[in-house]
């Protein structure tokens, strides 16, 4: 039995697919059972990462853990899972972290993933780590200014990274979670090149067959409208961090064609599949 802590999440909820698909039996752990959407044939158990205890019920039985959490708290709670699923028998411990650990260890996005990572390390279980570079799902955020009025207000419109689709994530996690010789690796992931957020807007309007504006925001103003969905320390940090990436976020890793056998997704081919969304 493998447990999937994130599971209602963006990576999580297509691990899900990813493991039902191949026949592995999975169990997803979420705090809010009666409300959470999971595919069927798979065990909902309730549970909270803030508190170590409550994740007892989740980890009878369970080989191996997908650890998932909101960024802040990582130190907190990726030390909580692992201690509890080293307690109950686990195996191995398979981590979403973020590319952030090796970009910059004084940003807070990399402190709070370090802290996450050295307490799976720490447990005493077998780990893998996943460093996900940003997601290309993070432009869903422009969605609703696209359908507004064809409009996307961003900062550093130039600044060229490499996200990665999430549905890649989940592959490679699954690949992982599913595989033999693992332990002890760290796998970069990104996406198969780099784009900058104009070279995005520019795509989407392609795939939605309208031009898009794109409108450069400065760094006040960015932080003035992602502080209002969420913590002002994240949006700073997320701004501090991506002001400061230079090269490093638009390196490419061969992570996902690694883990998976197959190519990582385009952001053009991402656009393509998730196109209602900005309709
Ligand atoms: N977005 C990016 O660009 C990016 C880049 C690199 C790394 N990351 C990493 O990816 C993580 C987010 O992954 P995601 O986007 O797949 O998740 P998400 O969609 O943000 O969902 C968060 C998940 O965490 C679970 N969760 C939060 N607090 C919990 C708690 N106290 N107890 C139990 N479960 C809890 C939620 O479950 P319930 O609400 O059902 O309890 C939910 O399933 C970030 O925190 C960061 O570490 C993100």
């Amino acid at each position: 039995m493998i447990l999937i802590t994130g599971a209602t999440g963006t990576v999580g909820r297509a691990l899900l697919d990813r493991l039902l698909e191949a026949g592995t039996p999975v169990r997803a752990l979420t705090r809010d059972p009666q409300q959470a959407r999971v595919p069927a044939g798979v065990e909902v158990v309730g549970g909270d990462l803030g508190d170590e205890d409550s994740l007892k019920p989740a980890l009878e039985g369970v080989t191996k853990v997908f650890a998932v959490s909101a960024g802040h708290l990582r130190g907190l709670h990726d030390g909580n899972l692992a201690r509890a699923a080293a307690r109950a028998g686990a195996r191995h411990i398979v981590q979403l972290s973020s590319l952030a650990v090796a970009e910059d260890p004084e940003n807070i996005l990399g402190r709070w993933h370090a802290d996450g990572e050295r307490a799976i390390r720490e447990a005493g279980i077998g780990w893998t780590i996943l460093r996900p570079n940003g997601f290309m799902s993070n432009a869903l955020q422009w969605a609703p200014s696209i359908r507004r009025n064809s409009e996307v207000r961003a900062p550093f419109g130039d600044l060229a990274s490499a996200p990665v689709d999430p549905a890649d994530i989940a592959a490679a996690a699954a690949a992982v979670l599913r595989g033999d010789g693992h332990e002890s690796a760290i796998y970069p992931l990104t996406g198969p090149g780099a784009v900058t957020p104009r070279d995005q807007v520019r795509v989407l309007g392609e795939v939605l067959g309208r031009p898009l504006r794109f409108r450069e925001l400065t760094e006040a103003e960015a932080l003035a409208e992602m502080s209002a969905a969420m913590p002002v320390e994240t949006a700073s940090a997320v701004l501090r961090a991506r002001a400061a990436a230079g090269e490093f976020r638009a390196q490419t890793h061969p992570g996902v064609e690694q883990l998976t056998g197959r190519r990582a997704t385009s952001f053009a081919e991402w656009a393509a599949r998730n196109a209602d969304a900005f309709r």
